[in-house]
């Protein structure tokens, strides 16, 4: 394959090759989402297909993934079909210190968190950018909101001091739909001192169908750099 030349894909590239090399033999596998992730499926289909990676199964966490695993040979199953998951593999937009994340850039994080949380192991991978003293600090939470509670829910996120902003869609008019049918609201907070309050508290809205604060969940965080030209990648 070819090496990319920008540092930020560099980054993404290496650190998905380190994460694709902790998948082991006869596992299951959960299949994150987004341009990080995407390479860490590439090269989980290549380990495959050479050989040196054997009876692994996906779960993937979206239609992207989904497509990805299928055009790199990994083969899918479904949470009814599987008991457990061995080992998530997944990108973040947001990780603080204490390894929580703000997820759902690709208006995934919905399926992402049911396939995040149900893995014995949970390997988040980003780039050096994606590091944050405090959830909220560049990063606004997505929250999946079904479409006939729209202005309730933002009515409701603007009482919490939220400023919720409908997601349109790039190259499509209107806003953007997710895997399960329904809307996305970005919400930007002055600041986000308690991110396990504000998870529940988001998901309490009547109509607020998941939110894209992780908490507790992590187990490892890959962070990719690049340093004097050089891609390296270090856990935190
Ligand atoms: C999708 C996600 C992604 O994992 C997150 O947005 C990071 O994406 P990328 O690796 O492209 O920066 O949560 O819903």
């Amino acid at each position: 394959m070819t090496i990319a030349a920008d540092p930020v894909k560099l980054s993404k590239q290496e650190v998905g090759r380190a994460a694709a090399a902790l998948v082991q033999s006869d596992s299951i596998v959960g299949l994150g989402t987004g341009s990080t992730t995407a390479y860490a499926i590439q090269f989980i289909g290549e380990r495959l297909k050479s050989g040196e990676l054997k009876n692994i199964v996906g779960v993937p966490t979206s239609f992207q993934a989904e497509v990805l695993a299928k055009e790199y040979g990994i083969p899918l199953t479904t949470l009814d079909a599987i008991d457990h998951i061995d080992i998530a593999i997944d990108g973040a937009d947001e990780v603080d210190p204490q390894k929580n994340l703000i997820k759902g850039g690709g208006a995934a994080h919905t399926r992402e968190k049911v396939v995040d949380y149900l893995a014995n192991r949970f390997i988040v991978v980003v780039d050096g950018g994606k590091l944050v003293d405090r959830l909220g600090s560049s990063f606004a939470v997505p929250v999946e909101v079904i479409p006939m509670a729209i202005t309730p829910v933002m009515n409701a996120i603007k009482k919490l001091g939220g400023k919720p902003e409908l997601r349109m869609g790039i190259k499509k008019a209107g806003p953007v739909i997710t895997d399960q049918g329904n809307m996305v609201v970005d919400v930007r907070f002055d600041s986000i001192p308690d991110p396990v309050n504000l998870e529940t508290t988001l998901n309490n809205i009547p109509g607020v169908l998941e939110n894209g604060i992780f908490v507790n969940c992590t187990d490892v965080v890959l962070i990719g750099e690049v340093r004097d030209g050089q891609p390296v990648v270090r856990q935190m």
